[in-house]
């Protein structure tokens, strides 16, 4: 099979053939139809994740899957050759940009059947980091007053739709060229963050998402009500500064989870979308990390490995 891989820390993935793997007892064989990248799949190429995601090389990248069931490993119930599902790997192990891979049973859901199979890989690393941080995290409620920073990006959009259908009332930090498409996820008020000082506008949050972090969490502590939360995803925020503030700061560290990507799968159904920044051949891969790596993605770029 075709898969993308590198053999150091730093370097350009190309595509190498590699032998399909095994679907051994508890496990399955997945034909990947799609992978998405994620800012997480560039910072362990780059060796920032060592501490976290130790790899060994030759190191295929990438954790989130969708597919169809191709075998079935001994001990496997419940599932069947042609299923379509959503699955993420562990980050150490990768494997996702490849056109095959072996998942481990307990970690497959139900593809959602409201969006093409490719493009629901693109729901999995940041529709489960989103929930973890409403209703994990914290508790979303009707009502509830929640400002999302970089609500553009795939995990604030993702986390801006969740606590718009929730019933929270959705305040947002975008570029202006993306406040069309963030008012359309349901953010009733969205703020430029190129013009303007989102502190100088907004009070009273309840809960604040910083997916951008820098000094937009120090900033962000303003805008707070006493007692709220802030929730960081680039970077564990200073907690102690946080709580002499009078609000309480944490960092959310997605954990896989079937169950919780049950429930991402099964929202997806009920309306909410994922942005697609382009769909490519495994071929693209290096241009592919590069684009993400620098922020140029508008939404989730997306490996159709079979092509
Ligand atoms: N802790 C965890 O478990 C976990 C899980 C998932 C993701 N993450 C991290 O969370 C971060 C976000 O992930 P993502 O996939 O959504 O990232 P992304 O693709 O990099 O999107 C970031 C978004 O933030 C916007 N932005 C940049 N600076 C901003 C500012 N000062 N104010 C408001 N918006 C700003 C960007 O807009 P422009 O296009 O206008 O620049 C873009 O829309 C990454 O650092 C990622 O590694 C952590």
């Amino acid at each position: 099979m075709k898969a993308l891989e590198y053999t150091d820390y730093g370097k350009a993935p190309v595509v190498a053939e590699r032998p399909v793997p095994e679907a051994k007892t508890g496990g399955v064989l997945v034909k990947i139809a799609g992978a998405a990248l994620n800012p997480l799949d560039t910072k362990i190429r780059a060796g920032y994740m060592t501490d976290f995601f130790p790899v060994a090389f030759p190191y295929v990248p990438g954790t989130d899957i969708s597919g169809t069931i191709e075998a079935i490993g001994d001990g496997v119930s419940g599932w069947k050759p042609g299923d379509e599902i959503v699955a993420r790997l562990d980050p150490s192990q990768g494997g996702a940009f490849a056109q095959y891979a072996v998942v481990s049973a307990d970690q497959l859901v139900r593809a959602p059947t409201s969006m093409p199979l490719a493009e629901s890989a693109g729901l999995v690393t940041v529709g489960g980091t989103a929930w973890q941080i409403l209703f994990e995290e914290f508790a979303v409620a009707s009502g509830q007053r929640v400002l999302v920073h970089g609500a553009a990006g795939p995990v604030g959009a993702f986390a801006a739709q969740l606590a718009a259908q929730a019933g929270a009332e959705v305040f947002a930090t975008a570029s202006a060229a993306d406040a069309d498409y963030v008012r359309g996820l349901g953010a009733a008020t969205v703020i430029d963050y190129r013009c303007a000082r989102f502190e100088d506008h907004l009070f009273d949050m309840d809960l604040v998402i910083d997916t951008v972090g820098g000094d937009v969490e120090e900033r962000s502590l303003k805008v707070l009500k006493q007692g709220g939360t802030l929730i960081a995803t680039p970077m564990p925020p200073n907690e102690e500064r946080a709580r002499q503030a009078g609000v309480e700061a944490k960092f959310v560290f997605h954990a896989s989870d079937a169950a919780k990507l049950g429930h991402v799968a099964e929202r997806a159904d009920h309306g909410i979308k994922v942005r697609v920044d382009r769909i490519i051949g495994l071929e693209e891969g290096a241009d592919a990390f590069a684009r993400q790596a620098g922020g140029e993605a508008k939404g989730k770029i997306i490996f159709e490995p079979q092509r």
